[in-house]
């Protein structure tokens, strides 16, 4: 049996035929709204089930409870709200009981809001319960400085997909995935989250993730991140190359993972391994500071957060790694689990200084990258200069 999707269903509100018909025409006069790039992931994710149960952006009797409990209204575990927000002025033209129609930025009709509500919220308390912090150098709380002060809750019918320019190859919803799994008759899959290049530690706890297991999903998250991570065409590169050179073509597969980074940390982690499980996972890498920035997060809270919940509850099975690297007297990669050396013995170059050293076209050690993947991001930083 193919493991559950969080709440039993996997969600579809895509419309088709006649009913898309019918609600295209009616589309053209209504009220409008307009949204940015996160909510563009979330409409997507929400219609196509990687977000299910939910079946739209969250009412108040989801939001106070995931924000306050890490829990939604039907106590199911959930921990990062998925919310539409409005300008106040905006929002008073929008009747609670109607249809909104959801815009792009080219002002196209993707998905019309069935408005049920609209709510006020405190964004101070937003963050400080979900990213940890009201500090204005976190990603998540610039995030939240942009938005308007009402939360639109309702479901949604999605009528368009937002568009992608690339790797429709690597674009696969949680219905395809799961086929897929069936077809390879892979029972047990475990999945990777990654916002970065692979390197050593990352190919390493994946390949001791996929020794227990019968296959990899490495799942890149390609919607929104910080400026300054490594853009998704450039890391589409670096895993294509490594799957090709590294990896048992029969036991690992590469797929786009659709979400916007909230760097959210260990509240984060929970929902990464939820939506995997969505998508046909049973398993889920958490390794060091996962989806972490800066020094928000203890290296292993993303690891404490699941003893907050009943593992039947959560599902998907995570696996934690400690924090891994090259010992130069261990002669293999290696953590802080299974190295007696200290860290001296052991290969640790820090982004900054990376960076530093692919800018001036230098490829780090073996031990820390794949040439194969340095020599793509030496020509990216070379191309942006
Ligand atoms: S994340 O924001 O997606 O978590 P990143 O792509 O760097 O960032 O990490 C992907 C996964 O690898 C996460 O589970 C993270 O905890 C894990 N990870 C990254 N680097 C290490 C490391 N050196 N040792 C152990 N786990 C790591």
């Amino acid at each position: 049996m193919p493991i559950e999707p969080h709440g039993g269903t996997l969600i579809n509100r895509q419309l088709e035929g006649k009913q898309k018909e019918k609600l295209e025409k009616k589309a053209g006069s209504l009220e409008r709204k307009r949204l940015n790039t996160r909510e563009l992931s979330d409409l997507e994710m929400i219609a196509t089930g990687a977000l299910s149960p939910l079946e739209g952006f969250m009412t108040s009797a989801d939001y106070r409870p995931v924000v306050d409990r890490m829990r939604l209204g039907s106590g199911l575990p959930w921990t990062i709200p998925i919310t539409l927000s409005a300008e106040r002025k905006d929002a008073e033209g929008l009747k609670e009981g109607s249809d909104v129609a959801l815009v792009n930025d080219l002002d196209e009709v993707l998905a019309v809001l069935h408005l049920e509500e609209k709510f006020s919220f405190d964004k101070e308390h937003e963050a400080q319960q979900v990213l940890r912090t009201i500090d204005d150098n976190h990603p998540g709380v610039q995030y939240l400085k942009t938005t308007g002060d009402i939360y639109l809750g309702g479901k949604i019918s999605l009528l368009q997909r937002p568009a992608h320019e690339e790797f429709h190859a690597y674009r696969r919803d949680p219905r395809e995935t799961r086929e897929i799994f069936a077809q390879k008759g892979w029972k047990r899959i475990v999945a990777f989250q990654t916002r970065n290049p692979i390197h050593r530690a990352h190919e390493y706890i994946q390949k001791c993730a996929l020794e227990m297991v019968d296959a990899l999903l490495i799942h890149p998250l390609l919607g929104e991140t910080k400026k300054d991570d490594i853009p998704g065409q450039v890391r589409m590169a670096c895993y294509e190359v490594l799957l090709e050179k590294y990896y048992p073509k029969t036991r690992s597969m590469l797929s786009i993972f659709p979400a916007a980074m909230r760097y959210a940390g260990p509240r984060e982690a929970i929902f990464h391994a939820i939506a995997r499980k969505n998508y046909g996972c049973t398993h889920f890498i958490v390794g060091r500071d996962h989806a972490g920035v800066g020094n928000y997060y203890g290296t292993y809270d993303a690891h404490y957060i699941f003893d907050e919940f009943n593992p039947d509850e959560i599902g998907i099975t995570p696996l934690f790694f400690d924090h891994t690297f090259y010992c130069r007297t261990c002669e293999g990669m290696a953590s802080s689990k299974t190295c007696p050396h200290d860290a001296q013995h052991h290969v640790f170059l820090s982004g900054t200084k990376v960076r530093e050293m692919l800018i001036r076209g230098e490829v780090p050690p073996m031990e820390f990258t794949r040439p194969e993947v340095a020599q793509i991001l030496i020509a990216d930083m070379k191309d942006a200069q």
